[in-house]
């Protein structure tokens, strides 16, 4: 008989922890209540695919974390995964902002052990929850050889995402994860099946260690429509080290907009244009002339996830043509 795997479930809140007042309640119900001990004592399923540790880390809201709450979960995470009898780890996260943690970790997480991150759109006491399923699936894909070296993974509905493109594209629907791309693979009685790896670098390979990380650079995302103030644009630029100017269609930007972003460009903020639209690649040179501005574009990365990575590239470099290389490699 094959030994189990040995797999952290870390608690953090988010409707996968959360509560309604009847079975009826899918979408009001109360987050971050239970305990990560209570959620996965009510799937004794789990016991069949890994030996099982859990631990609270945080109780919040993951429309709460800011910069500090994912340096601390990368801490940790680091942490475990460093352990010889941990072979893999578990986040149960709320769903909000998972594709932002899930990034975060695939790009600073110095392991090929598997990170699996993991939420839920109705909590385990509604109708026809997904947080048992998409839990117990999680597990089995940390628990799995073949998760092994491929990044940070976020499974949900059966299917298996790459942190890099996972994306939450719907407010109250199960079916609210999806990657441009597709997913990496499917997880079915237990098991994860892929059929595709991720090509862009990732975790051991990257730059950035969470070991080496005490804080982030600010970097705001401003969303850009034609009835914004330059005045508000000015402000925001005054801020940060860097914004992701979120232009409409191919990150066009509004005539009156285009001097605030390239004064920001001037006294060294970094200027990134993204999109709005959701998907697809924002060409650079393309709507505008960023190189003659000294703007950067976000390739195809969606505005949240293009913060997470230019606050990273930040840390170790301001070179225009640097920060624009990490658009195109991560
Ligand atoms: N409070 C939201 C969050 O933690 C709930 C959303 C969810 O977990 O589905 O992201």
């Amino acid at each position: 008989m094959t030994p189990q795997a040995n797999i952290v479930v870390i608690g953090t809140g988010g409707t996968i922890a959360g509560q309604g007042n009847a079975a009826s309640n899918t979408a009001a119900y109360r987050c971050s209540v239970l305990g990560i001990d209570d959620v996965l004592g009510a799937i004794p399923q789990v016991s069949a695919l890994a030996n099982l540790r859990a631990e609270q880390l945080l109780q919040t809201g993951s429309e709460n974390f800011d910069n500090r709450h994912l340096l601390a979960i990368g801490t940790r995470v680091a942490e475990l995964l460093e352990q010889r009898d941990v072979d893999g780890v578990v986040i149960a996260h709320g769903t909000d902002t998972i594709e932002e943690t899930a990034y975060f970790l695939h790009l600073t997480l110095k392991s090929i052990k598997p990170v699996v991150v993991v939420g839920s759109m109705r909590p385990p006491s509604a109708m026809s929850s997904d947080a048992a399923l998409n839990l117990y699936d999680a597990i089995a894909v940390a628990a799995h050889p073949s998760s092994r070296a491929i990044g940070t993974l976020v499974v949900a509905n059966e299917e298996i995402h790459t942190a890099r493109d996972v994306v939450k594209n719907n407010s109250f629907k199960i079916e609210a994860f999806g990657s441009p791309y597709g997913p990496l693979g499917y997880v079915i009685e237990g098991r994860p099946r892929y059929y595709r790896h991720p090509s862009r670098t990732h975790t051991v390979a990257t730059p950035w260690s969470i070991d080496a990380l005490d804080t982030l650079p600010q970097v705001d995302i401003v969303y850009g429509y034609g009835a914004l103030e330059a005045q508000t644009v000015r402000d925001i630029a005054a801020r940060g080290r860097g914004i992701i100017y979120v232009g409409t269609g191919n990150g066009n930007v509004a005539a009156h907009l285009i001097e605030p972003l390239r004064d920001a460009a001037r006294r060294g903020v970094v200027v990134v244009r993204a999109s709005r639209t959701g998907s697809g690649i924002v060409l650079h040179n393309g709507a505008q002339p960023d190189d003659e501005y000294g703007w950067l574009t976000v390739e195809d990365q969606i505005p949240a996830k293009a913060r997470i990575l230019l606050s990273l590239a930040l840390t170790r470099t301001d070179v225009a043509q640097e920060l624009q290389a990490a658009f195109e490699h991560y």
